[in-house]
């Protein structure tokens, strides 16, 4: 039978120890990391959050305690009583290496089965298996050590906010269901047949409804829900730090934001981020980097070749040069790291961003070769090597396509691969900015018309109002992002106040006055009442917490994520559920539906 804790009381953690604390009776609990018996003499390392320490038994002659420490297996839970003392032979690698304790009282709280991997720092265990057994993984102390930067994170948002008049309110997660953007998550009502809750994507809508209510500063550390793919940066459920302010332009939210990001970075790892940061206009990122979120660590920018083509006679960049553009990066110094068979395979993993291919020079020491030097003058090759200052040594890779939008995706995802491949990123600051001056709309081909590219309670820039009905595409959003290390960290923007622009702004999006009032009336009526100006930004916890610890995916700083189909492998949810249960839902299940559960519920036949 299990021991209890009766007449102990834990008086360090495991990993505080330290030489000053010699001569001192104390009690540690934890976990055993391992047992080693060296006969008269059986030592144990015992693990909490804190880090180990070594439990010495060395009293053969009280048998019972000698007993129970031979006995003891990894990750049985122990409490140990007794006395520290200096260490014969020290091991300085670890911080309570200097010490030991000579256990007098021992108690086997626990005893554990052998857990399917080992509890160590780096384990090359499969991430599935991790995650099936993700509270045995959630005791390495490399995500001991995430989870608890990641309280240290979230307490320091709490600080900074509080300090700067920011009132936290909790907004409903059972909400109305508005979709734009993401596919909602949603939630069917028992008291209402047919009728569905949504999760919220973000709290956007109550957060501006609490500007009209007068809480002129509002915060939350809020989760949020999307059923979108997921990528390594992206999760179904996800955590924003959500922030929205009264009174305010662009400028006074993008200084609490920054602001923010100094004053966490300061606490938690004691790195000094320099404010303001960059400001760069959408169109300049786009041009020079080919994405809306560059990495602004390494060179390699973009360079537009289209006015040195112009009369080109070849044919694929006289084709793209029509509608779209050819547009080229350096790759300095490449001919060295990038083979012919290199570039071929780029070639190939250019294609999922919707290039057709990769047209390239290869200046080596030892020759030049080019994929499309021949079809060209030697003036337009003259002009494309003088526009990308090519040197001997340098590879210059070309991507021309009928779509803007390709050629910067591409080209863009190519200088980041090429960087990471061959380590130009210098990693030693991080590295921000904010894009600002984003355009209102996107075209969204497959819907045929005009979405809003943050919602459609951004603002247009003042001096943009009249185009909103006659030129969409060139109206710009008083809307910012706040990007790190190539990542999309954060975003926000000031949103409409007047309820005729609102209306306007609908109408661009193609809604009728029906469906506005259907969708958003609750909102719109609102706003009848007297908003003030307002705008705000919400940051990803779960992004800021991975860049600040150097993890390349949120799933390694969320205590329990999902995986790629947004499932759980642990608790393995989604799953079925009682035909009782649907029934009180007044949900019927389609045949492709039932047919699925029919399949699940199925035991496995053996093959
Ligand atoms: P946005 O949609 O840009 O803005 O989201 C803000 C930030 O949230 C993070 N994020 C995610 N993190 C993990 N998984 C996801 N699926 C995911 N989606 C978004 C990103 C992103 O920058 N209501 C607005 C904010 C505002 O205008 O105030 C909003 O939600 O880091």
């Amino acid at each position: 039978m299990a021991e209890t804790m009766k007449g102990l009381k834990r008086t360090h953690y495991c990993g505080q120890l330290r030489l000053e604390d010699a001569g001192k009776e104390i009690t540690v609990c934890g976990w055993v990391q391992r047992q080693r018996d060296l006969g008269q003499l059986i030592f144990i390392d015992l693990r909490d959050r804190t880090g180990i320490v070594q439990l010495a038994f060395d009293d053969d002659s009280q048998t019972e305690l000698f007993e129970k420490a031979f006995t003891a297996r990894a990750e049985f839970v122990l409490a140990a009583k007794g006395v520290v003392r200096e260490r014969a032979s020290k091991n300085m690698e670890i911080p309570t290496g200097e010490i030991e304790i000579q256990v007098e009282d021992l108690r086997v709280l626990a005893k554990a089965d052998t857990p399917p991997f080992e509890i160590v720092e780096h384990s090359s265990v499969k991430e599935d298996t991790r995650l099936k057994y993700r509270y045995l993984d959630l005791r390495r102390p490399g995500m001991q050590r995430a989870i608890l930067k990641r309280h240290a994170i979230t307490k320091a948002a709490h600080d900074y906010f509080d300090a700067n008049g920011f009132v936290e309110i909790e907004t409903p997660t059972l909400i109305k269901s508005t979709p734009e953007g993401a596919r909602d998550y949603l939630v069917p009502s028992r008291v209402k047949p047919g009728s569905f809750f949504a999760l919220p994507q973000s709290p956007q809508l109550f957060k501006q409804l609490l500007m009209l209510s007068g809480f002129d500063r509002y915060m939350q550390i809020a989760r949020c829900y999307r059923d979108e793919d997921l990528r390594a940066d992206r999760q179904p459920e996800f955590t924003q730090i959500d922030l929205e302010m009264s009174f305010v332009t662009p400028d006074d939210v993008m200084t609490i934001g920054e602001g923010f990001l100094k004053d966490v970075y300061k606490k938690v790892l004691d790195v000094d981020v320099e404010t303001p940061f960059l400001r760069m206009p959408w169109k300049e990122a786009m041009e020079r980097f080919g994405s809306d979120k560059p990495d602004l660590r390494f060179g390699m920018e973009l360079k537009d070749l289209s006015d040195a083509l112009k009369g080109t006679q070849f044919r694929v960049f006289a084709g793209a040069l029509k509608k779209g553009s050819v547009r080229g990066i350096n790759f300095k110094g490449g001919a060295q790291k990038l083979t012919r068979k290199e570039i071929d395979k780029l070639t190939e993993w250019i294609k999922a961003y919707g290039a057709k291919g990769l047209a390239w020079t290869r200046l080596a020491e030892t020759g030049e070769s080019s994929s499309y030097e021949k079809f060209l003058s030697p003036e337009e090759n003259a002009a494309i090597r003088e526009i990308l200052q090519a040197e001997t040594g340098d590879v210059l890779l070309l991507v021309a396509s009928e779509k803007n939008s390709v050629v910067f995706a591409s080209l863009g995802a190519l200088r980041c691969e090429l960087a990471a491949r061959y380590e130009l990123i210098d990693t030693r600051k991080p590295c921000f900015l904010w894009v600002t001056d984003f355009p209102l709309f996107e075209y969204d081909d497959e819907e045929n018309r005009w979405v809003a590219m943050h919602h459609p309670f951004t603002a247009p820039r003042e001096e943009d109002r009249e185009k909103l009905l006659t030129d969409p595409g060139a109206v710009c959003a008083q809307a910012y992002d706040v990007v790190l290390n190539g990542y999309e960290l954060g975003g926000g923007s000031i949103r409409i106040n007047d309820p005729q622009l609102q209306k306007t702004m609908f109408q661009a999006l193609g809604f009728s006055p029906e469906e506005a009032q259907r969708r958003f009336g609750f909102l719109t009526d609102a706003f009848r009442y007297g908003v003030p100006p307002h705008g705000g930004m919400a940051f990803g916890l779960d992004r800021l917490v991975m860049l600040m610890l150097g993890y390349d995916s949120i799933r390694d700083v969320i205590a329990f994520p999902k995986v790629a189909s947004s499932g759980d492998l642990m608790t393995d949810a989604p799953s079925p559920v009682d035909a009782k249960q649907l029934e009180e839902l007044h949900i019927a299940l389609r045949k492709e539906a039932e047919e699925a559960v029919k399949a699940e519920e199925a035991p496995e036949t053996a093959e």
